[in-house]
């Protein structure tokens, strides 16, 4: 009995893991077992040495399969303290970066755009790129002969013989979202409505497909001094340039009356142009005071109601606040330049966190 202790003991204190336990635990005490043939065998035995083999066999088989347990015990907090030792993580380390894609520019500006109007109580609305002619022209006081049409460059959609439908366009500006919102909204309104135009034009400063914001603000007393107001509040912010000078040069549009061209103050040091400094000016947007026949092609009634409308080049004055040369750029997918001229992912532009960093 004391040699069936001494090996067992000595195997189980050697077993390596759980199975290990588990087929000594059958060797030694499992049906068949070493011991359990022991125990078999007191029948044969004479009354007294039953005796004393009984009790010692069911110590020996107490004790054996307590060392079992507390083996299979050990070897599961030492598998636990392994884990514990190679499965941690220094979260004070600094994280490795990895190179996720950017944010295009034009994507940044129009958040920027939208974050700023939307300080001063803009609603940002949207309309078709791909518009009916009166809503790209006629409601905006465009009609059929007028040369604007023409200046305009603008892609005609194809039309199969007998398609009766209205003409449609590219819209080759946002102006037609002025229309379709009040339309639906009806006055007062205050929008802007940032999103692609096209027209068949193709150089440094021009490419087929654009980005412009329209403006809208109509109510009952709205002036030219609130236009002037609110631009200047924005390029302000855009820019991040206090007291930026705007200078308003009479022109014309069709759909505003009377119309204004705004620039804005700027600076050439040795190639190098610089906003809201210096004693030359930028043309940045068209505005004016919304035309009578455009709010009335809207169902607003022009004697109840006015205001202003703008629109400007969303891709130019991210090329004049980020310094980006060539507009062409902007549409061909170059990763160096995506990587140079993107932002962070996660830098959403705010007015309190700001603009831009
Ligand atoms: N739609 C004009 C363009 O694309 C820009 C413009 C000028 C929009 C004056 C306006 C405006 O709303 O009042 O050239």
């Amino acid at each position: 009995m004391d040699d069936l202790r001494i090996k067992y003991l000595t195997l189980i204190a050697d077993a390596g893991d759980e199975s290990a336990i588990e087929s000594l635990r059958v060797q030694a005490v499992g049906k068949k077992g070493e011991i359990s043939l022991q125990m078999r065998e007191l029948g044969r035995m004479t009354p007294e040495e039953r005796q004393t083999a009984g009790p010692a066999l069911n110590a020996l088989k107490d004790e054996i399969t307590s060392a079992l347990v507390a083996r299979k015990e050990s070897l599961a907090d030492a598998a636990l303290d392994e884990r514990l030792r190679s499965e941690w993580l220094d979260v004070t380390l600094p994280a490795r970066t990895r190179r996720m894609g950017t944010i295009h520019p034009i994507s940044q500006v129009t958040e920027e755009v939208t974050a700023i109007f939307a300080d001063m109580g803009f609603a940002v609305a949207e309309g078709p790129q791909v518009d009916t002619d009166w809503y790209n022209f006629d409601a905006l006081n465009i009609p059929g002969h007028h040369p604007a049409r023409a200046e305009m460059d603008t892609f005609y959609m194809h039309r199969a013989e007998g398609d009766n439908r209205p003409p449609h366009v590219l819209r080759t500006h946002t102006s037609p979202v002025q229309i379709r919102h009040m339309e639906k909204h009806g006055a007062p309104c205050r929008i802007i409505a940032p999103g692609r135009v096209y027209r068949a034009d193709y150089d440094q400063t021009h490419t087929p497909m654009f980005n412009q914001f329209e403006g809208l603000a109509i109510d009952r007393d709205i002036s030219m001094a609130n236009l002037k107001w609110v631009l200047e509040e924005f390029f302000a912010a855009f820019f991040e340039v206090d007291g930026i000078k705007t200078r308003f040069r009479a022109s014309h549009f069709p759909f505003t009356e009377p119309s204004a061209e705004v620039d804005i103050q700027c600076s050439w040091v040795d190639g190098q142009l610089k906003i809201g400094e210096g004693d030359g000016w930028l043309e940045v947007l068209g505005s004016g005071m919304v035309h009578p026949h455009v709010l009335r092609s809207a169902n607003v009634d022009p004697d109840q109601w006015q205001g202003f409308a703008f629109g400007m080049g969303i891709d130019r004055i991210a090329m004049l606040k980020y310094g980006m040369p060539d507009l062409r750029a902007f549409f061909d997918s170059d990763l160096r330049w995506l990587r140079h001229y993107g932002f962070a992912s996660l830098d959403v532009p705010t007015l309190h966190g700001g603009l831009s960093r």
